[in-house]
């Protein structure tokens, strides 16, 4: 049934005062924020009714009855709807898709993706990064939300796996703990700050420790890959582990196409870290994107000092050793903190701190490197 054929005025006189063909494009504007499709597109478009005093009823099919989504669709609608001349009032009824529209609705998210594997192979137009680094707590978590929402921010369609299956900070980072919506076995990332995410740390309660192990491990994150609607990304980036463990190489192997970012901070003894992310990349002929140093001189906004804290050079020297561009230092900043700490990234709550700046700087130059094909088999074709 087509949107026009749904839209019918419940008296004749409301013709006059309510232009329907209005109505239609204001609705035609308000898109589910999960799934990016149109209402109408995503088939959650129910009656519509324009009255004489100039109320417009909608009633909305949601995926799930306990979409977390809800109250925003409400107000999107009603923003929109009522901009409409002559609309005096939005009523917007929730009710829920049946079965068999949720399964059209799966097949077409699902559309020509091949039934196994997933849609980051060499083919396509998303660039996966993995954020890593040779050992823990250096900021990778915070570079990744920050670096994702500054390219956000620039007009990229960005998502962020969260591979740290273990120790996830994703969630808290975004300020979001629900589960993610799934329909017919395919998950909607979450959307927070324009990013489009996917964790663990949805799936589980904060007090409960993930003790899957290896295969589980590995088969969760496949699944973060394949039976995910990441939709047309245009930057995928990968919040790993701390280390060169096995989960950091597991997914590696299933996204051969990542390219590194080494997060480090300056202190000399960023040596021994370099060489192990080195030999990461070296084994599993990774492309390098280049090095971020984090946690650099600490700056002090009103009398223009800085004090190194954490030393200096590593950055430097970890770009030298893995032979990949410094692409930039983000400093001690606490505006950073705070912000992974209250869930509203510094890019939002401090836009114009000193690492606000540089992670805008960062993801306006960030290079797009593509594995060498070197090694790999030729595609061979029969003449
Ligand atoms: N530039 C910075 N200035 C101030 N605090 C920072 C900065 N970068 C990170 N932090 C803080 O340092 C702590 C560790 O950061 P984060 O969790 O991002 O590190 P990580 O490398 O992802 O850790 P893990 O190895 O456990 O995954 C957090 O409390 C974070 O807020
Ligand atoms: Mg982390």
């Amino acid at each position: 049934m087509s949107l026009l054929s749904r839209l019918r005025p419940a008296t004749d006189d409301s013709i006059d005062s309510v232009d329907l063909a209005e109505v239609h494009s204001a609705l035609g504007r308000v898109e589910d924020p999960e799934l990016h499709l149109s209402l109408d597109e995503a088939g959650m478009l129910g009656d519509v009714e324009v009255e004489r005093n100039g109320t417009v009823k909608v009633t909305v099919r949601l995926t799930t009855p306990a979409c977390p989504l809800k109250d925003r669709l409400g107000s999107d609608i009603t923003s929109e709807v009522s901009q409409v001349a002559g609309v005096e009032r939005v009523e917007v009824t929730f009710a829920a898709m049946s079965e068999h529209e949720r399964m059209n609705l799966a097949a077409r998210l699902r559309g020509d993706r091949p039934t196994h594997g997933h849609a980051f192979g060499p083919d396509s137009r998303t660039k996966v990064y993995a954020v890593a680094s040779g050992k823990g707590g250096v900021g990778k978590s915070t570079v990744t939300a920050n670096l994702a929402i500054a390219l956000a921010q620039q007009g990229k369609r960005v998502g962020i796996l969260d591979a740290d299956v273990w120790g996830y900070s994703i969630p808290h980072l975004f300020g979001v703990r629900r589960a993610p919506i799934a329909i017919k076995g395919l998950m909607l990332p979450v959307e927070a700050h324009g990013v489009a995410l996917m964790s663990v740390g949805f799936f589980v309660t904060e007090e409960e420790p993930v003790v899957w192990r290896g295969p589980m491990l590995h088969k969760a994150l496949e699944q973060f890959l394949s039976d995910v609607h990441w939709g047309e990304l245009d930057v995928l980036l990968i919040d790993l582990p701390p280390g060169t463990g096995d989960i950091t190489m597991s997914l590696l192997e299933l996204v051969p196409d990542a390219a590194l970012i080494a997060v480090t901070t300056p202190q000399p003894a960023a040596q021994t870290v370099a060489e192990r992310v080195g030999r990461m990349a070296r084994n599993l002929r990774m492309p390098v994107a280049g090095v971020i140093e984090n946690m650099s001189a600490l700056v002090c906004g009103s009398c223009h000092e800085s004090t190194e804290l954490f030393g200096s050079g590593g950055g430097e020297r970890l770009s030298k050793a893995i032979d990949a561009p410094l692409l930039g230092q983000v400093p001690l900043d606490i505006e950073l903190r705070e912000g992974g700490d209250s869930g509203v990234p510094a890019m939002v709550s401090s836009p114009d701190s000193h690492s606000a700046q540089e992670f805008r700087r960062i993801a306006a130059e960030l290079p797009v490197v593509r594995r060498s094909l070197v090694g790999r088999k030729l595609p061979l074709s029969v003449i």
